[in-house]
C-alpha cells in the first residue's frame, strides 16, 4: 500500500514538474527528444491524444519519417490552440525544415507560420486546411466533401428516402466550428439530404437541429467532444422526442457518434427495435465495436496509414528539391490562395465489411474488437 502510494506521489510530482517545465502532459514521451537518422528535423503537431485517430496519425507519420532517416519532433496540444502555437514556435526554434501541422484552429496560425516562412521552413497542412495565410505550401487530406457525401448517401439509401411514403424524424449534427473540415463534411451530407428535408421526407424536430438549414456552425460541437454530443442529444430527446422516436441521425464523425449512441442508450432505445440510423467517420475501435453491436450504422474510413505515407513522401520531395506530387490544385482555397493538395479516397465501412476492410488490412487487430 505504502509503495503504491509513493509511486502515485512520484507520478503526480512528475506531472507537476512536467507542467512547470512547460512540457505538456499531452505530449508523447517519444516526442520529448528528436530521434531518427541524419536527415533534417521535421516537426509534427497533432491536435490531441484524446482521439484515437490522431494517435495513429502521429505515430504512423513519425515512424515513416524516421524509417526514411529524418529526425522528428511530435507534439500533441490537448486541443488547446495556444499550446499548439507554442509547440510550433519551439519546433521552428529547434531547426525544423518542414512543419507538418494538423491544426486546432486553422485560422490563427498566420503570425507563427510567417516566422517559419522567414526561415525558409516549408509547411504541410495535415488533414485540416490552415486558413488565411500564404504560408501553407501543401495540403494532404482525404476528400472531405466526399466524406459528407458518403454519409448523406448512406442515409438516403438506407432510409430509402426516394421511396419513403411516411416522413422520418431526423436530427443532424456537425463538427467543431473552428475546423475547416467540419464545414466540408456538413456541406457534403447536406447537399444530399436537404432536398428530403425540404420535401418533408426528413423532419427535424429539435430547435437546434433546425438551425442546420441556416449556418452549420450553429449546430457544431466544439472540439468534437463526445460528452458534448451526448448532452446535446439528450437535450434534444428530452425536449422534442417524448411522444416520438428519432429515426435518422447524421453524425459527422465517430467521437460524436459515440456520445449520441450513449444518449440513445440512456433514453432506452434498443437495437433491432427502435435504434436509429447513425453515421460516423474514422473507424475508431469503440465505434467499430458499436457497428458490430448494431449501435452505429456505418463509419467513413480514412486509412490514416496512407495519409502518413503520402505526407512522408511529400516531405522527402520537399527536402530533396523534387516536384511535390499533388492531385488537386483547384478545390482548397484557404482564403489567401489555392493550396496544392493531395486528396485520398475515403470509404464506407458497415458491419458487413469490418473484417474485409479494417481487420484484413491490419488497420484494427481482431483482438481489439472482442
Ligand atoms: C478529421 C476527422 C476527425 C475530426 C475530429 C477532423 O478534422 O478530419 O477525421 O474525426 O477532425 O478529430
Amino acid at each position: 500500500m505504502a509503495i503504491r502510494k509513493s509511486a502515485a506521489l512520484i507520478a503526480g510530482l512528475a506531472v507537476v514538474f512536467g507542467a512547470m517545465a512547460g512540457c505538456s502532459a499531452d505530449r508523447t514521451p517519444a516526442s520529448a527528444g528528436s530521434s531518427g537518422g541524419d536527415k533534417p528535423l521535421i516537426g509534427i503537431t497533432m491536435p490531441t491524444v484524446s482521439l484515437e485517430r490522431w494517435n495513429n496519425d502521429g505515430a504512423g507519420l513519425k515512424k515513416q519519417l524516421e524509417d526514411m532517416g529524418y529526425k522528428t519532433m511530435l507534439d500533441y496540444a490537448d486541443n488547446k490552440n495556444e499550446q499548439q502555437i507554442q509547440q510550433l514556435e519551439n519546433q521552428i526554434n529547434s531547426g525544423a525544415k518542414v512543419l507538418v501541422i494538423a491544426s486546432i484552429d486553422g485560422k490563427t496560425l498566420g503570425p507563427t507560420l510567417q516566422k517559419a516562412a522567414d526561415k525558409g521552413i516549408k509547411i504541410i497542412a495535415y488533414d485540416r486546411l490552415i486558413m488565411g495565410t500564404p504560408n501553407v505550401d501543401y495540403y494532404a487530406t482525404f476528400d472531405n466533401y466526399k466524406v459528407g457525401q458518403l454519409q448523406g448517401n448512406y442515409i438516403k439509401d438506407n432510409a430509402k428516402l426516394d421511396g419513403a411514403t411516411t416522413p422520418l424524424n431526423f436530427e443532424p449534427f456537425a463538427g467543431s466550428p473552428d475546423d475547416n473540415n467540419a464545414s466540408l463534411f456538413f456541406k457534403g451530407a447536406w447537399d444530399v439530404l436537404k432536398p428530403y428535408v425540404d420535401s418533408g421526407k426528413l423532419v427535424i424536430n429539435s430547435e437546434t437541429g433546425k438551425k442546420a438549414a441556416g449556418n452549420w456552425q450553429d449546430i457544431g460541437i466544439l472540439e468534437w467532444k463526445s460528452a458534448t454530443a451526448q448532452s446535446e442529444m439528450e437535450n434534444r430527446l428530452n425536449s422534442f422526442y417524448t411522444d416520438k422516436k428519432v429515426q435518422v441521425v447524421l453524425s459527422p464523425n465517430d467521437s460524436l457518434a459515440l456520445g449520441i449512441a450513449q444518449a440513445l442508450e440512456t433514453k432506452g432505445y434498443v437495437v433491432g427495435k427502435d435504434w436509429p440510423i447513425l453515421t460516423g467517420q474514422d473507424g475508431d475501435v469503440a465505434n467499430v465495436k458499436n457497428i458490430l453491436a448494431g449501435k452505429q450504422s456505418m463509419t467513413v474510413w480514412k486509412d490514416t496509414r496512407e495519409l502518413a505515407k503520402k505526407v512522408a513522401a511529400m516531405v522527402d520531395e520537399i527536402v530533396s528539391g523534387k516536384t511535390v506530387t499533388t492531385n488537386d490544385t483547384k478545390t482548397y482555397n484557404n482564403g489567401n490562395k489555392v493550396v496544392p493538395s493531395y486528396l485520398l479516397d475515403p470509404q464506407v465501412v458497415t458491419k458487413d465489411d469490418v473484417q474485409s476492410k479494417l481487420v484484413d488490412s491490419g488497420f484494427i487487430t481482431a483482438d481489439k474488437l472482442k
